[in-house]
């Protein structure tokens, strides 16, 4: 069974219900997060809860919770999940409205919702071959550090990959790269990683900070950078990164091979880090 808290109700997922006339339901009014459980024990949760923090305060809604209510949720809803590998997800919306308006209700009650479902990492086979990517410019809004739940955009955007059998559509904006659909992209070239910077066109994931502190941990060349879609184009490696698809080598884009068309040697060596990072770290197992 998959567990949900619903406004301080824990419930099996599939019965927990919210009202129409919520804010999240009719304007896409909203922020979550998506923290990744591996034997039970959350993956970076203070982080998780840093940018859940950012995120509300981005779009003026209160964090309805302290630190450690947060915490003492998250290991409610995993206790009560059947998996020990799951994916958390939180959302905090405005609240229900009594009568439909974009202006805030003069009194919010926001909707707090934190669900789980088994975590299924990328198949082995992803991690050996990679995956295609298809590209396309970036439709978003201006604000795209703030993890809002309005993801229609990114919804139109995911679809165009999976209509083309791909794993993930990279998104570029004035001729630079900002990320993918629902994921980080990195670009290898002449053995140095290169990140796009974080600001207001890209989230600043998780997973995009751990594998920067894999490559100084490693001494692996890398630079934080502006990237141009050329640069993009003619990549010696592409890597996606995410909560739940962790980090994938893109062998495919746009129909042609990346490089040689095979996982390149350093997204091979961050995928092995990440592992070992994971199982260190989660599973209390020694490097
Ligand atoms: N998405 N960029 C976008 C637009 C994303 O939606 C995500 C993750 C990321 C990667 O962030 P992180 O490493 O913190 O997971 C980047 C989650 C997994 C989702 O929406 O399901």
């Amino acid at each position: 069974m998959s567990a949900a808290y619903l406004n301080g109700e824990i419930k099996p997922l599939s019965e927990t219900r919210v009202s129409v006339m919520d804010r999240g339901f009719l304007f896409g009014d909203g922020i979550y997060e998506v923290i990744p459980v591996y034997s039970r024990r959350p993956f970076r949760i203070e982080e998780h809860l840093d940018r859940l923090a950012a995120s509300l305060e981005g779009i003026r809604l209160q964090n309805p919770h302290s630190r450690s209510e947060w915490i003492s949720i998250i290991e409610r809803v995993i206790a009560a999940s059947e998996s020990a590998d799951q994916q958390v997800c939180i959302q905090v919306t405005r609240g229900e409205m009594a009568v439909r308006n974009h202006a805030f209700p003069a009194t919010v009650v926001p909707t707090v919702l934190v669900f789980s479902e088994p975590l299924t990492p990328p198949a082995a086979a992803l991690r050996t071959q990679g995956v295609g990517a298809v590209s396309a410019a970036d439709i978003r809004w201006l604000r795209c550090n703030i993890k809002a739940t309005s993801l229609l955009a990114n919804c139109l955007l995911r679809q165009l990959a999976v209509d083309a059998g791909c794993a993930e559509t990279i998104l570029f904006r004035d001729g630079l790269l900002t990320e993918g659909a629902a994921a980080n992209i990195f670009v290898v070239r002449n053995g140095t990683l290169l990140a796009p910077p974080k600001n207001h066109l890209m989230l600043p994931g998780i997973t995009y900070d751990v594998v920067l502190e894999l490559a100084v941990m490693h001494q692996l060349p890398h630079r934080v950078c502006e990237i141009t879609d050329a640069e993009v184009r003619s990549a010696d490696e592409l890597l996606m990164t995410s909560s739940t698809r962790e980090v994938l080598p893109i062998t495919v884009l746009d129909g042609k091979p990346v490089g040689n068309g095979q996982p390149g040697p350093v997204t091979q060596h961050m995928i092995d880090w990440y592992q070992d990072y994971k199982r260190t770290v989660m599973h209390g197992e020694k490097p």
